[in-house]
């Protein structure tokens, strides 16, 4: 039971909490607002780009020590995050197990970011290239010499881009290097597809992709 004490308190409460939410609000003036109860509202502290007058440069922000790393940005893993053995040669394997959902992931990649110039079968007749009046001439992925590419040194031209930089880098759209090792895959499964060895199909789909072939050699 509320005994008339308790009721005159809730009451009081009750009027400070009204008074509280609306009395300061809504009434145009140009003194700075009542705060209340500023628990931690306001600090003193340092903004990252305003002037410290604690520093000898005047500058809030710190460089970190040379050497500093970010927790989980080690990146220790040479051959995950730079397609490299120890000794800095291009790895020519994948650095994990790939699965067919890293393949599907790698040709989602692969038809957002690379398709404006190499086209969706690797050709490099996308249509940047086509209207870039051969300003834009990216190779085929079907060129011999692809065959011979190690897959890190693929790994590396998403990443950091061609050598000549007419290609840029790819590591800031596709930032996730399991990504780009999925585009990767994808590139190879691109080149295997135009050269497939028709004793790779699975017997019983040969007829259909037979008749398939047929149907596109008319158009
Ligand atoms: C803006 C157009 C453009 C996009 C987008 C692009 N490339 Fe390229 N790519 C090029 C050009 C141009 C070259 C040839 C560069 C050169 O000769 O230096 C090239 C070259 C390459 C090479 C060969 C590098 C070498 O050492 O010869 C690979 C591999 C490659 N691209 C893969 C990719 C992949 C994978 C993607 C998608 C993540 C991609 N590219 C996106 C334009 C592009």
């Amino acid at each position: 039971m509320l005994s008339p004490t308790h009721i005159r308190i809730s009451v009081l409460m009750l009027t400070f909490a009204v008074a509280g939410l609306t009395g300061c609000r809504g009434s145009i003036s140009r003194e700075p607002p009542i705060h209340l109860n500023p628990n931690m509202d306001t600090q003193d502290k340092y903004k990252s780009y305003r002037k410290s007058a604690f520093f000898k440069d005047g500058r809030t922000m710190r460089t970190p020590p040379v050497g500093t790393v970010a927790r989980g940005k080690l990146r220790a893993d040479n051959a995950l995050w730079r397609g490299k053995a120890t000794d800095g040669q291009f790895i020519d394997k994948i650095p994990f197990t790939l699965t067919m959902k890293d393949l599907e992931r790698g040709r989602d990649r692969y038809n957002v970011f690379c398709t404006p110039c190499h086209d969706k079968a690797g050709y490099g007749k996308g249509t940047v290239a086509l209207r870039s009046k051969g300003m834009m001439n990216p190779p085929s992925f079907h060129h011999p010499r692809f065959g011979e590419m190690a897959l890190g040194q693929i790994f590396d031209t998403i990443s950091n881009g061609s050598p000549s930089k007419l290609m840029p880098a790819y590591r800031h759209q596709i930032t996730n290097p399991n990504d780009r090792w999925a585009v990767v895959a994808y590139v190879r499964a691109l080149q295997r597809s135009q050269h497939a060895d028709r004793g790779l199909i699975p017997v019983g789909e040969r007829s259909a992709v037979d008749a398939e072939f047929k149907q596109r050699q008319k158009k």
